[in-house]
């Protein structure tokens, strides 16, 4: 490989560098083979938009951690937060109460529109997924009974990897070990408009006839408010007449924001590109930039379904992760990030379409903001490519452009998704970069 030497990128050893060897042995020896799925960057930084290693290499990260970063690497303001609440001798206090919890939620209720009011405090995203299909079966079960309990979501989803998430996602294979799935979970097509042609509400209905589906027993409809695995959006007709259908049979509409919130996708909350408000929303990943913290929001009736010590968590709120996350949302506003995922987004949508023109292996763009996914598919017909995708990634890196394992269908999307403070010279040198290692690898 040629060296790469660049203000932003820098390559200058073997990948993986021989020094990271008995570390990355070490890892293979003990942790589960299932966490082998990334490709072997050691991070040692990272800082802003970029990750390094020990070794004097740099890249530009187009992961974010896995849509983590969303107010960038390493921020002094997040860091110097934590360290402040670490050391102010409060650093658990499980469900009692304390100030800094009601400042967290109090601030989330306050960027949320009506009538997501209420807002509970988790430690991932699969937790809040499993607290959204709780709050649908209660809500399902207290309005219409107990057949009242079918919770409707999507093929290709993914919500996590817990009994319930799981079972909520959309994706055949990771659910053979459950065995006796709960036939209370539908999943229907995503109308992207590409695997699935028809993108119309008839399709919603009429898939749910097929599978013998009442609306009357309908608890829920759970939805990414993009498909993690491809970066697809829903069309908005699609979306509102989903509200009116969910509003009309007493459902929940719950959109998991987990990937989708703050800032990602050039708005605040994903769902504004629908122009519609769910019910119930799960948030994870971005809220805090760094530790783990989650959150669900609801209308109030529907979160207030449970009675005191039916609902809780041993790290809800917990102190130090509040103040991380309450820093990254301070930085988010402050820097208008969902502002400049707008901007660069269209940077990098619009390179990325040019890009398709001239790749015939590049069977869709999706996304908005600073998420993208690229669709790689097989010479002379549309199914995807998993080995193309891996082969771009393996040279993005290599190029020193930082991108996780391709993600979705056949694992044939290579996605996108720097953190929200990349500049513009950093975009368009990573996309450039990008650029030649699809050429390179097709
Ligand atoms: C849309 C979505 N929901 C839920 C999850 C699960 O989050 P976690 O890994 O924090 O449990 C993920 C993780 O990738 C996700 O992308």
């Amino acid at each position: 490989m040629p060296p790469v030497d660049t203000p932003y990128r820098r390559i200058v050893t073997a990948l993986p560098p021989p020094e990271s060897l008995p570390t990355l042995e070490t890892l293979r020896r003990i942790e589960p083979v299932a966490m082998r799925g990334q490709p072997p960057v050691m991070w040692d930084r990272a800082e802003g938009f970029q990750v390094s290693d020990r070794w004097g290499n740099k890249w530009i990260d187009w992961s974010s951690g896995v849509l983590i970063a969303n107010a960038g690497h390493g921020r002094k303001e997040i860091a110097d937060a934590i360290a402040a609440q670490a050391s102010s001798h409060l650093l658990t206090n499980y469900c009692f109460p304390s100030e800094i919890r009601a400042r967290l939620v109090e601030k989330l209720a306050s960027l949320l529109p009506e009538p997501l009011r209420k807002v509970f405090l988790l430690t991932t995203g699969s937790e809040t997924v499993e607290c959204a299909i709780k709050l649908c079966r209660a809500w399902g079960i207290r309005s219409g009974g107990k057949l009242k309990h079918v919770v409707v979501s999507y093929q290709h989803a993914f919500h996590g990897r817990t009994l319930g998430a799981q079972q909520a996602g959309g994706i055949a294979t990771l659910k053979e070990w459950i065995v006796n799935l709960d036939p209370g979970f539908v999943q229907i097509a995503f109308p992207d408009g590409w695997r699935t042609r028809d993108t119309s509400f008839e399709s919603f209905e009429k898939s749910l006839r097929e599978a013998g589906i009442e609306p009357a027993n309908v608890a829920g409809v759970i939805m990414e408010t993009y498909q993690g695995g491809s970066a697809a959006f829903a069309p908005p007709e699609y979306m509102k007449s989903l509200r009116q259908w969910c509003t009309g049979h007493k459902a929940l509409l719950v959109l998991d924001e987990v990937q989708a919130g703050f800032g990602r996708c050039g708005t605040m909350w994903g769902w504004e590109h629908y122009g519609i408000v769910p019910d119930v929303a799960c948030f994870g990943k971005g809220i805090s930039s760094s530790l783990p913290i989650s959150a669900v929001a609801a209308r109030a009736d529907v979160m207030d379904l449970h009675p005191p010590n039916s609902m809780t968590s041993t790290h809800t709120g917990n102190p130090v992760c509040c103040a991380a996350a309450l820093a990254s949302i301070a930085l988010v506003l402050k820097e208008d990030l969902a502002g400049n995922a707008a901007r660069m987004g269209e940077i990098l949508h619009a390179e990325l379409k040019a890009l398709q023109a001239r790749q015939p292996r590049i069977g869709r763009v999706e996304g908005k903001g600073l998420v993208a996914g690229v669709a790689c598919i097989q010479a002379g017909n549309t199914e995807p490519d998993g080995d193309l995708a891996w082969r771009v990634v393996e040279r993005a890196i290599e190029k020193g452009v930082l991108m996780f394992a391709p993600v979705g269908y056949g694992g044939g999307t290579v996605k996108i998704c720097p953190p929200l403070v990349i500049t513009e010279p950093a975009l368009r040198e990573s996309i450039q970069a990008f650029a030649e290692a699809f050429a390179e690898s097709v």
